[in-house]
Formats: structure tokens, sequence, C-alpha cells
């Protein structure tokens, strides 16, 4: 066993030398690479691959299927190209050394792709994955200026596939997509786009989550301004351990009016979220239809909160509390659980807001609930007992 290996991993090396250890003498290990026998072509097929500078990412994407371990070390993707690894094989791992850059142009992106089964994607110590996001800011995010391109669509992720210690920076519009995933982890990621906060940041959403089941994300950290965390179709999702700065808070939504409206089983719990316009919202579009069932926020801490601690409404239309609420996206087994901020909602804002069609929020749990700071709403409607307003 251990000559094949060694035997192996100078192929995969594409190494001239071994360096000595107890086990494997230079003298015999050197002769086994010349001499070693037509490796078996799958085994040679799964190697390790390093790609790097200006010429990588399309090596990368072009070699994808025949590497097991991806490894994109200081790559500068040029300008209005995807770094696409949307082609891997079943259980390669792709892993980000040092800086990844990209060129700049006006388009719509991504910038990043990685689909797959069983895939892992890791980011290594130091390493960061940096938008230069200032290059397209001009403070309209997607709602006009220059076109600026979306950052990363994990999209299709499948089977058991994991994002571990991902550092991603100044993203130009929405950091990542999640969307079409079956059986994916995220831990650990750091979304850094504090830099827009004064530099025209806009719509650069951390999480974008639709059609998508069994996501877990874990001790992320989010500076940005807009949506920490928006799940607008899926199931089984959970978001747990993290950090929202900047932005507009955890958000269901906006659900209704997409190809998928169906939102179930979504927790969120374990989070702060400070210095953001919202801290949870749970968005259902007027007049459209859809499901939001079982959704829990439990044991999250607001601060410096600027207009809605809690935002619960029926009337979503592109703004908040926009007209009469309706009926068509029922909000239904709701839990509120241990939500803490007293002084969290900074005194313009409004500590809780509950806009309800008729008979459409149904068996909610609400507990624990102490958010202060801001001002009463007085147009509440439709609230369910247990809640208030
Ligand atoms: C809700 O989702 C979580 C996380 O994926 C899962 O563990 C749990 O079994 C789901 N609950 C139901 C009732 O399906
Ligand atoms: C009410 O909601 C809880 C979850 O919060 C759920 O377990 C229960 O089945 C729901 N009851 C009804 C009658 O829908």
């Amino acid at each position: 066993m251990a000559p094949l290996s060694s035997a192996l991993l100078l192929v995969a090396l594409g190494a001239g030398r071994v360096l000595s250890s107890p086990l494997a003498e230079p003298a015999i290990a050197a002769p086994a690479v010349t001499a070693a026998p037509s490796l078996d072509n799958a085994l040679q097929k799964r190697a390790s691959c390093t790609f790097s500078g200006s010429g990588g990412a399309s090596s990368a994407s072009k070699s994808q299927a025949s590497c097991a371990t991806i490894v994109l070390s200081n790559v500068a993707v040029p300008s209005g190209t995807t770094l696409d690894l949307s082609d891997l094989e079943d259980g390669t791992h792709v892993i980000f050394e040092g800086t990844t850059t990209w060129g700049y142009k006006e388009w719509s992106g991504p910038l990043l792709q990685i689909k797959g089964k069983d895939i892992t994607i890791e980011g290594a110590s130091g390493s960061v994955l940096d938008g230069d996001g200032a290059r397209w800011w001009d403070g309209e995010g997607g709602n006009g200026g220059v076109t600026k391109p979306k950052f990363f669509a994990a999209h299709s992720l499948t089977g058991s596939s994991s994002i571990t210690n991902l550092n991603i920076k100044n993203t130009p519009v929405q950091a990542v997509s999640i969307n079409g995933c079956e059986g994916l982890t995220v831990t650990d990621m750091t979304i850094d786009n504090s830099a827009g906060d004064s530099g025209g940041g806009h719509n650069t959403d951390g999480f974008d989550i639709g059609s998508s089941s069994g996501v877990t994300i874990t001790g992320a950290k989010v500076y940005n301004q807009d949506d920490c965390v928006a799940v607008n179709s899926g199931t089984d999702i959970v978001f747990s351990g993290g950090l929202c700065s900047g932005g507009h808070g955890l958000s269901i939504g906006s659900v209704g009016g997409r190809s998928d409206n169906t939102v179930d089983n979504v927790t969120f719990k374990d989070s702060t979220i400070t210095k953001s316009t919202n801290g949870l919202r749970i968005k259902a579009v007027a007049g459209a239809t859809g499901t939001i069932n079982g959704v829990t926020y439990s044991g999250i801490t607001l601060s410096s909160i600027s207009k809605y601690g809690i935002l619960i409404e029926q009337n979503y239309d592109g703004g908040d509390l926009h007209g009469d609420p309706t009926s068509g996206v029922p909000i239904t087994d709701l839990t509120i659980s241990s939500i803490t901020g007293s002084s969290g909602v900074t005194s313009s804002g409004y500590n809780v807001v509950i806009v309800c069609g008729d008979g459409a929020c149904s068996n909610w749990t609400w507990s624990g609930v102490s958010v202060s700071g801001g001002k009463s709403y007085g147009e509440c409607q439709n609230v369910p007992s247990v809640a208030s307003c």
C-alpha cells in the first residue's frame, strides 16, 4: 500500500522528489515513480490540481472533471468571466488559497459558480475572495446605475455538500445565492461588505435562499446593506449562531409572485442583529398566493435597529406596509421566542409591527419577546391573540 500511495502522490504533485521518511528511503521511492506500472486511469483522473494566476480560472474550468481536489491559489479571474466549477465530479474538494480577485466589467455575473454532489468547499486560513465591489458601487445596487455582477451562485449543491471558512469581501451586489440545493452545510462564512456602508454598497444581500431543502448555515458573519438572510422559498432550513450587521435583518420573503412560493420549516436561532434597518421580518406579498409555515425565530438579540424590531406583514408590495393586507400567503405555525433587545430599537423605529389579513395568521407561539426602545405601531391588524403589537 505504501509504495502505491507514494507513487500516486508524486504523480499528483508532478514532483520528482519525495521527502525522506523512515518508511520510504529515496533510493527506493525514486525509481518507483519512473518504473510505476501504468496507473489505473480512474486513479490518475482523481488527481490534486492547483491553479493560480490569470489563467487559473479557465484552466480550472476546463480540467474540473478530472480533479479530485482543486486548489485555487491566488487566482485572478479575468473581467466578464465566471470562475465556473459547475461540472465537478461527485465528491470533489475545492480549496481557495490566498486572494481570489476578479476584473472589472459591467455585467450581471455570477463571478463564481459551484455546483455538484457531495462537494466540499473550503477557504484556507488567511484566504479571501475579494470582489472589490467599490468599483461598481454607486448607491443604486440592482435598481439602477451600472450593471453589477452577482457574486456566488451556490446552485444545485446536493448530497452532503459543505462550504467552510469562506471569507468573502466587498461584493458588487448580492453575495451568496443558494438555489436548488438539497443538503448543504455552510459553516463560519464571513461576508464583509462593511466598506459599502459609506462607500455606496446597496442590495448586497448576504444569503438569498430559494427552492432549497436541508440547508444549514452556522456561524456566519454578515456585514452588508440589505437582507442578512432572505428565504424566498425552501424547506428545512436553519440559520444559527450568526451575526448580522448593517443590513436589513433576518427575513422570510418576500413570498409570493415567484415560481416557488412555499416556505416551510425554517429556523433562525441564537443570533445577533445589530445596526440594521430591521431585526426580524416576514414579508408576504399583497394579492399573491403561497405558504409560510413552521417558521421559528428563537434566541435572537437585537441592538441599534432603526425601523422595525419585528415586522410581520401581509401587505408587502416591494415596499413595507403598503395598503391592505391580504390572506393568500398565510403565516401559520410561527414561533417567536426569546427575542431580546431592551432599547434594541432606536426611538424613531417601531418595536413590533404585525399586519395580517383576515384569518391569515394562525397557530402562533409568542414567548419571551422583549423588544423596546422604539414606538408602538398604531395600525396592527388581525394580530393572533398570543402576540402583542
Ligand atoms: C425541519 O428542518 C430541520 C433541519 O433540516 C430538520 O432537522 C427537521 O427534521 C425538520 N422538521 C420537520 C418537521 O420536518
Ligand atoms: C401549530 O404549530 C406547531 C409548531 O409551532 C405545530 O407543531 C402544530 O402541529 C400546529 N398545530 C396545528 C393545529 O396546526
